[in-house]
């Protein structure tokens, strides 16, 4: 079977940024803030990334784009999303490096071959028990040197004892699905069938079924669970770089 081609893969991560900025409302300047700190905090952008549930490379691609002499490691669970990753990432050669590891076990970081200086994420650790997502950001606070900084851009819900701002966050969340919708993008469902219209990638969706089999949605954990589960991790400085109504960049620093 031949490989999935880099246009292909491409083509399929724009309608991956689409489909997303459907359920994220603007999303870009989540990114546009994370390079903003990378870019402040790593003189010329000399850093090594490593972004946690890459998805087929959002992050990757705009750090590598952005930072000449950036390196990426990528990890996600996802083989097909892996598959696209790999291919947009191929003209990066050497400066990205795609990992197939499970956050939700203990043992990812020992499938890493490069110790970072910058740990990213976005909308994904929501998939994460509390328990396990601790467990990261420890790991994460092991992997990183001192005045290393983690970025997590999420959705963190509020919950009954805010329920205006759960309202107009829900609210919000409608008008952005039905504008991004309505202006063609794919639901998440649709992407997946269109994605695995390509022969290699669908040879990978029963691996990726049996995977995410019983993986159920988590209990919501608020910003302020985030936020003390960092410092509880080791970090020294945390906070928030980002917010939109219930929309975060969170940040912490070892
Ligand atoms: C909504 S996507 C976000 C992808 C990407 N970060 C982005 O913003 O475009 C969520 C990602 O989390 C990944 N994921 C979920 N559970 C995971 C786990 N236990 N280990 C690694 N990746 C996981 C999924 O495969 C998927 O790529």
């Amino acid at each position: 079977m031949n490989p999935l081609t880099t246009a292909a893969a491409t083509r399929l991560l724009q309608d991956w940024d689409e489909q997303q900025s459907a359920y994220v409302a603007h999303r870009e300047n989540r990114f546009a803030v994370m390079l903003d700190v990378l870019r402040l905090h790593f003189p010329g952008g000399k850093v090594n990334v490593l972004d946690l549930a890459c998805g087929p490379g959002a992050i990757p691609r705009r750090v590598l784009q952005a930072f000449p002499h950036a390196e990426v490691t990528a990890v996600d669970y996802d083989p097909i999303l892996l598959q696209i990753a790999t291919a947009v990432l191929t003209e990066h050669g050497t400066r990205a490096r795609v990992v197939d590891a499970d956050l939700a076990t203990p043992d990812w970081p020992a499938t890493l071959d490069a110790r970072p200086g910058a740990v990213l994420s976005s909308t994904a650790l929501h998939w994460l028990s509390p328990a396990q997502l601790l467990a990261v950001y420890q790991a994460a606070a092991a992997l990183l040197p001192p005045g290393g900084v983690l970025l997590n851009a999420d959705h963190l819900r509020f919950d009954d004892s805010s329920p205006t701002l759960r309202d107009l966050a829900g609210r919000h969340d409608e008008t952005t699905q039905r504008e991004g919708f309505a202006a063609g993008a794919l639901d998440y469902a649709a992407w997946y069938a269109k994605a695995i219209r390509e022969p290699e990638l669908a040879a990978l969706a029963p691996v990726r079924n049996q995977r995410f089999a019983n993986r159920p949605p988590q209990p919501l954990a608020s910003l302020e669970f985030h936020l003390a589960a960092l410092h509880t991790a080791g970090f020294a400085e945390v906070g928030t770089v980002w917010q939109y109504l219930d929309d975060y960049v969170v940040f912490a620093r070892r």
